[in-house]
């Protein structure tokens, strides 16, 4: 090396080569710049709107708005909504999000937060998941829209399946798994904590509450609760309930999902359901589960004028503890043949009434007994009607003299 630069100093090639290298290096530069600027520019593209799973178009909508021009302030403004709704599978299955919605959202987002009776703001990574396939119809695509309409007034968001990810209602078990999974694969402080599942045939009444007001205290204590369900009078429903993001849950539905492979000979009534069921009371399972009264997050309509009795707020003497009334969460209309005619008259009537905090409207306010429920499962002094929660009207229509009894 050194003795072929001494050649090269004694000789008078030297400054030819060093044009040369010149030449080479400014003729490289150029090719690198120009790539350089392209290359950067590509990824932060991407990185800009990170590509979500089998994201729907507004990912790629909001990518092609990132053209400099001026927009009007309103457009500037808008949110981004792809995050909030996420469509899983190749069909498009989620019902628009209108301008309206989306100003009924933000102005909610202020009603709540000014008139709501407790916590606004959620305190854990939370999300809603979902399923509805086939052919759109009304009724269930306006119910999807009232959980789409609840993500975005708390700012959370709503995962919603489009196809057959498997067969039949096990479907819904699939899904979860995959979310589960998903969720695991993430960074532990990005991923969603809580899930609550919820069907197409749950309309979703109070979009102020956070659904963490219905989770145990984020301490150790409650390391164990892994799914949150509730029964209706004919056993388990699960058509509303919430899991937490862990081990837990992924071995949960696994096992679940296998139900029909290793006991072939075992009757299900009730299919997922019956599965889930056998499953959470197994000994590997049954410490992950508590039972919560259905009102909390699954009522159900009354089976007679059920709207008008909502609308007024009747609190009449044939309106059963778990029945829809205002300051419930969720109006579920499970096993109901004629639903899909009825439920429009709900989505109605709901949006009619707006907040009910707004008029101070609640009839019932679950907030103080949620909590009541976590510090008692602590010390485990549960009583049975903390779990079913059948003496609701009881103590608190007929006899409010009982106070904190
Ligand atoms: C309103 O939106 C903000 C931002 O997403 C959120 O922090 C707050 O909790 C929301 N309020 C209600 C009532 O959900």
């Amino acid at each position: 090396m050194s003795s072929a630069l001494r050649s090269l100093k004694g000789g008078s090639l030297l400054p030819k080569i060093l044009v040369g290298v010149l030449i080479i290096g400014i003729f490289f530069q150029l090719q690198w710049s120009s790539s350089s600027s392209s290359t950067p520019a590509a990824i932060e593209d991407e990185t800009s709107t990170p590509p979500e799973y089998f994201n729907d178009k507004p990912a790629k909508a909001s990518a092609h708005a990132e053209t400099p021009k001026p927009t009007p302030a309103a457009a500037s403004d808008a949110h981004d909504y792809s995050k909030t709704f996420v469509s899983y599978g190749p069909t498009k299955c989620l019902p628009e999000f209108t301008d309206k919605m989306k100003a009924a959202a933000i102005e909610r987002n202020h009603t709540c937060a000014k008139y709501a009776p407790f916590t606004v703001q959620e305190s854990r990574r939370v999300a809603f998941a979902g399923i509805t396939t086939g052919k759109p119809v009304e009724a269930y695509q306006r119910a999807i829209a009232s959980q789409m309409f609840a993500a975005a007034v708390q700012g959370t968001s709503a995962h919603i399946l489009c196809d057959q990810l498997f067969d039949s209602t096990w479907n819904k078990i699939a899904f979860l798994l995959n979310l589960v999974m998903n969720e695991m694969l993430k960074p532990a402080n990005e991923r969603l904590e809580w899930i609550m599942w919820i069907d197409r045939d749950a309309i979703i009444l109070d979009p102020c509450r956070p659904l963490s007001s219905f989770l145990p205290p984020n301490t150790p204590d409650f390391d164990d609760v892994n799914l949150i369900t509730n029964n209706d009078a004919l056993g388990l429903n699960n058509g509303v309930f919430l899991f937490k993001v862990s081990d837990w849950a992924t071995n949960y539905f696994n096992a679940v999902l296998a139900f029909r492979y290793f006991r072939p000979d075992e009757q299900l009534t009730q299919a997922e359901q019956s599965g889930m069921d056998r499953i959470m009371h197994e000994d590997k399972f049954k410490k992950g589960f508590v039972r919560v009264p259905w009102y909390w997050f699954n009522a159900y309509p009354d089976e007679d004028d059920s709207v008008n009795k909502y609308r007024e707020g009747r609190e009449t003497e044939d309106l059963e503890w778990f029945r829809a009334r205002k300051g419930d969460y969720v109006v579920h209309f499970a096993g109901d043949d004629g639903r899909s005619g009825r439920m429009p008259d709900w989505e109605n009537m709901i949006e009619e009434v707006g907040n009910v905090y707004e008029k101070k409207e609640q009839q019932r306010d679950v907030t103080k007994e949620v909590e009541k429920y976590w510090q008692s499962w602590k010390a485990g002094s549960l009583t049975e009607h903390q779990i079913t929660g059948e003496k609701w009207r009881e103590e608190n229509v007929e006899g409010k003299n009982k106070k904190e009894g």
